[in-house]
């Protein structure tokens, strides 16, 4: 079966909605040779010794693997020299990494968490690549890129996405206009659609929740997901499923292909302390579910429109099929209304 190579779709996609712009091709294009070559060092396991923590901790207080160190490097490489990039952010490092200035410098911000899901390495379960692309501020040319300039709400995203490094390495990606899923082909080397326009199916009875922070949680999430769990027999009059992989990119993919919920909503007790980071987490994947017809909020407004304020900020997350996402704020704002009224 011929297939379309991503090359192909983004130069047809260029040609055709002119929207397009050649550098933004090309950024994606090398973004999708690093994730490559990460996925090539996550199939090596222990053979390529990348199994196994460091002694070092990420900006957030994580022990972090030796895989997400080498796939940071890996981007940080693959990026630096295109000239396609002002400047790069990643859950890795504290502050940016501007462009050197021995290499041009582009228009575009690149923002990524390089190993996603890094508790599922050591354990031979699904990790991945989240990137999500803006552009930086217009008078920022000529000038020396700051943190400030990556802080501009979700819906200013260029392009998105993930690579997912399980069975088979997959590129899930939106440009905007729409989402589409590429495999890669391991021999040749080459992206090849297998999936797209992707939209999420809708009426699935599965949700995605870590079970173990229900005493973490807001009245309005415990309500809906104790709903689910009376079955048939509940308010919902049908029985559900729950699956729960510990790796963003892993749950959300299943949902981008059977539909259903994905929730880390914020913590409750804490006043808000919410575990996912907005910029290069919560973002790019909200962005991906809206495309393909679903919503992404954080409890209280739509995720795209969080204004940021900090490149490691993070925020609650509710996304999938957006009735059962709209069911979910609808007991929020009844429970808001009571405790106001
Ligand atoms: O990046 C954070 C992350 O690893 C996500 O990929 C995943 O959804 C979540 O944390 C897992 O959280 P928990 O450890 O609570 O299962
Ligand atoms: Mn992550």
């Amino acid at each position: 079966m011929k297939r379309l190579t991503l090359t192909r779709f983004m130069i047809e996609e260029q040609r055709r909605s002119g929207l397009l712009r050649p550098e933004l091709r090309l950024l994606i294009e090398t973004v999708a040779r690093a994730c490559k070559s990460i996925s090539h060092a996550v199939g090596k396991g222990a053979l390529g010794e990348v199994l196994g923590n460091l002694a070092t901790e990420n900006v957030q207080g994580e022990v972090q693997k030796k895989l997400d160190v080498i796939a940071n490097e890996l981007l940080l490489e693959a990026n630096e020299w295109g000239g396609h990039l002002a400047a790069m952010a990643s859950e890795e490092m504290e502050t940016i990494h501007r462009i050197p200035s021995r290499y041009p410098k582009g228009e575009y911000l690149l923002l990524f968490d390089p190993i996603d899901g890094s508790s599922n390495i050591d354990v031979d379960l699904s990790v991945g690549t989240i990137f999500s692309v803006l552009t930086a501020p217009a008078d920022a040319s000529g000038r020396e890129i700051t943190e400030q300039d990556f802080m501009q709400p979700g819906s200013r995203q260029v392009a998105a996405g993930y690579a997912i490094y399980g069975p088979q390495t997959l590129l899930v990606l939106t440009l905007g206009t729409g989402v589409y899923e590429f495999t890669l082909d391991r021999e040749v080397g080459s992206w090849q659609m297998t999936d797209g326009p992707m939209r999420l199916s809708e009426g699935t009875c599965e949700f995605a929740i870590n079970m173990a922070r229900h005493q973490q949680w807001s009245p309005a999430i415990r309500r809906y997901i104790d709903e689910r769990l009376a079955g048939e027999d509940g308010p919902c009059g049908k029985d559900y499923n729950m699956r729960w992989t510990a790796s963003m990119v892993a749950d959300v993919h299943r949902i981008l292909k059977r539909g259903g919920i994905f929730l880390y909503p914020a913590d409750h007790r804490t006043s808000g302390k919410a575990r996912l980071r907005l910029m290069y987490e919560a973002n790019p994947m909200a962005l991906l579910i809206e495309q393909a017809g679903g919503a992404a909020n954080n409890g209280l407004e739509r995720i795209l429109d969080v204004e940021p304020q900090g490149l490691h900020e993070r925020v609650g997350v509710i996304l999938g099929d957006k009735k059962e996402v709209e069911a979910v704020a609808a007991y929020g704002l009844e429970l808001r209304e009571i405790a106001h009224s």
